[in-house]
């Protein structure tokens, strides 16, 4: 199967998040008729908030069996869950507060484990766990949402990071001097099983690196999503796209 991508622009950040909100219920549907649940890797920074929000308004929240997700996070910051910087606390506050998903339906990243490392083991055995995976398995998500920087990282996978050389493991910790903070991620091998990977990127500052990655540079982090069974949205605004 070829890789399918798909470069939707919108004018501004409010229309991107109803293209995506768009692509998600779809997804959903799709999903949940075939397979009986949708499981979704959520992004974290800034550019998803709209997004969660309007997932949670009508006529969203009507349209999504919220007792059918599963929510995970592709990458998070070694931060408690209540931290301001913590994805979870971005996720919590926009959507899960708002939405009746169970509770064990939301799988946070363990940040209590211990260090960096060790909080990337728990993830990835939390995984394995949930998808019945033996060693070599990879879980297949419907959907994997993902932002980038500037810089063209996406996830916690920044330009240069050994992570990005990673074949087996599934998580793994990274640390960013550029803004200081140790997190941990989904590898490229996980995101590349998705069935769907949609980016969300909005600003004039991330110009140059989408502009390198929809032109196939594939050295940037973002441009090394591409699942091989699977296909790529990009939800992209006017500023972005030039
Ligand atoms: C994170 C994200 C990260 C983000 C990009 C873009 O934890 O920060 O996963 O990869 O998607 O840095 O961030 P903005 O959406 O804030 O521009």
């Amino acid at each position: 199967m070829t890789l399918s991508i798909t470069v939707r622009v919108a004018q501004d950040l409010a229309e991107l998040s109803h293209q995506a909100a768009l692509l998600f219920a779809e997804r959903c549907r799709g999903a949940v008729e075939a397979r009986g649940r949708y499981l979704v890797a959520l992004s974290g920074g800034s550019t998803p908030r709209q997004l969660y929000t309007l997932l949670a308004q009508p006529p969203f929240v009507q349209q999504i069996e919220w007792g059918k997700v599963h929510f995970f996070w592709g990458d998070e910051r070694c931060v408690p869950p209540d931290h301001p910087e913590s994805n979870y606390r971005m996720v919590a506050e926009s959507l899960l507060a708002h939405v009746p998903v169970p509770q064990e339906n939301v799988h946070r990243a363990p940040v209590e484990a211990g260090d960096p490392e060790a909080v990337a083991a728990a993830y990835e055995e939390a995984l394995r766990r949930f998808f019945l995976l033996g060693p070599g398995g990879l879980p297949r998500f419907d959907l994997v949402l993902l932002g980038m920087g500037a810089d063209g990282h996406t996830a916690s996978l920044f330009p240069g990071s050994p992570a990005l050389e990673e074949t087996s493991r599934l998580v793994v910790a990274a640390y960013t001097e550029a803004l200081g903070s140790h997190r941990v991620t989904f590898t490229l091998p996980l995101i590349n099983h998705a069935r769907t990977a949609a980016f969300l990127v909005a600003g004039v500052d991330k110009r140059e690196s989408l502009s390198a990655v929809l032109g196939g540079e594939s050295r940037l982090p973002a441009g090394r999503v591409r699942p091989a069974n699977g296909e790529v949205y990009w939800f992209v605004d006017r500023a972005a796209r030039g």
